[in-house]
């Protein structure tokens, strides 16, 4: 298992590759696969604006594309001194394909919250009410 520490560097080093031409919020996540692979992301802007995609969703996207399908927890750093949660959108896609993942908030400093993904989607729409 990923130490938190570690998690969190991964983050900040794929924060680095954020192409946030526009907002200038540049995001990075690291998502630990269940046997300890990591998984980066971050987030990726366009002229369109709507294109746009979080650090969450490339990290997560990236993993199933590469065929993991088990997930422990999702370290997100950006450069704030509160913590930055994931989006509505992005917790919802987590929650579909990561379940109940801990959820690790950082910047660039410090570690700044850790939640449960069922803390923050309380109540979730999800396969479970579409049989
Ligand atoms: N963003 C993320 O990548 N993850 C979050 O958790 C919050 C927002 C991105 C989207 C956009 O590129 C920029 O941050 C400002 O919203």
């Amino acid at each position: 298992m990923t130490s938190a520490r570690d998690l969190i560097a991964a983050a900040r080093r794929a924060r680095r590759n954020a192409r946030a031409d526009y907002s200038k919020f540049k995001v990075g996540a690291a998502l630990e696969t269940v046997d300890g692979t990591i998984v980066t992301g971050c987030n990726i802007e366009n002229a369109t604006y709507g294109l746009t995609i979080c650090a969450e969703r490339v990290a997560m996207f990236k993993a199933l594309s590469e065929a993991h399908r088990a997930f422990r927890r999702i370290a997100i750093v950006a450069d704030t001194d509160a913590p930055t949660p994931p989006c509505g959108p992005c917790r919802q896609i987590l929650w579909e394909f990561g379940g109940d993942l801990e959820i690790v908030l950082a910047n660039t400093r410090r570690e700044t919250a850790r939640y449960r993904l069922s803390e923050l989607l309380p109540l979730p729409f999800d396969a479970r009410l579409l049989t």
